[in-house]
């Protein structure tokens, strides 16, 4: 059980918590994007960056094993500044129109967004247009709304077992693509939502839920 110093506070940890686990643990909240409890870890997002004392950089707490004698500051200035910039770049690349987004205030990003004060950029980016795509025949995707946290990816792949999906190309080109990204790439999906269920914005969903009143607890607190 290696003691650690979790914002000040000394705490116990079982031998291969991650800090994300022990920081729930005791109730700190980090944001999380790619992290999801059902699948592979992903180290992709950055959003869940915390200080270390005697590392030279910021660790990502979702796949960082707790060791002993560990001081970990999860609400740094320097942790603080790397999530808000994080998250604006996501947000200046993000389609934007929550109001209308299918996801309204079940996004995560958008809480996540509110937690950490950040709010529309104060610039107007060029963004690439993309349409919605047909993901077999009952899910809907729109790549506007993609984080490329890969989490569908890893559903298709570790839940499904089927591995259609897969991210492709770079920059602003880079997307989730199924198959070999052509006409009939999504011949072999079955539409069995499983992408749906792990996506955490307005990225992917059913066809026949769009637009119908969602029942989940909203994630965003008005004011
Ligand atoms: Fe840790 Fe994405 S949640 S890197």
């Amino acid at each position: 059980m290696p003691a650690v110093t979790l914002n000040g506070v000394q705490v116990e940890a079982s031998q291969g918590t991650t800090i994300l686990d022990l920081a729930r643990q005791h109730g700190v909240w980090i944001p999380t994007l790619c992290y999801h409890p059902e699948l592979s870890l992903n180290g992709s997002c950055r959003l869940c960056v915390v200080e270390v004392r005697g590392s030279r950089t910021l660790v990502g707490a979702c796949h960082t094993p707790v060791a002993p004698n560990m001081v970990i500051t999860t609400d740094s200035p320097a942790v603080l500044k790397s999530r808000r910039l994080t998250v604006e770049l996501l947000l200046a690349s993000h389609s934007g129109n929550c109001w209308s987004c299918d996801k309204a205030n079940l996004c995560e990003l958008r809480h996540i967004a509110v937690e950490l004060d950040v709010g529309p950029l104060p610039i107007t980016l060029r963004k690439p247009f993309r349409t919605l795509e047909a993901l077999g025949a009952h899910v809907v995707r729109d790549p506007t709304k993609c984080v490329l946290c890969r989490r569908c990816v890893r559903a298709c792949r570790e839940i499904k077992g089927a591995g259609l999906l897969a991210i492709a190309y770079r920059g602003f080109s880079c997307k989730v693509i199924i198959g070999q990204d052509d006409a009939d790439g999504d011949a072999a999906c079955e539409s069995c939502d499983v992408c749906v269920g792990v996506c955490p914005v307005g990225a992917l969903s059913k066809r026949a839920d769009r637009f119908v009143p969602k029942t989940g607890q909203p994630l965003v607190v008005a004011g």
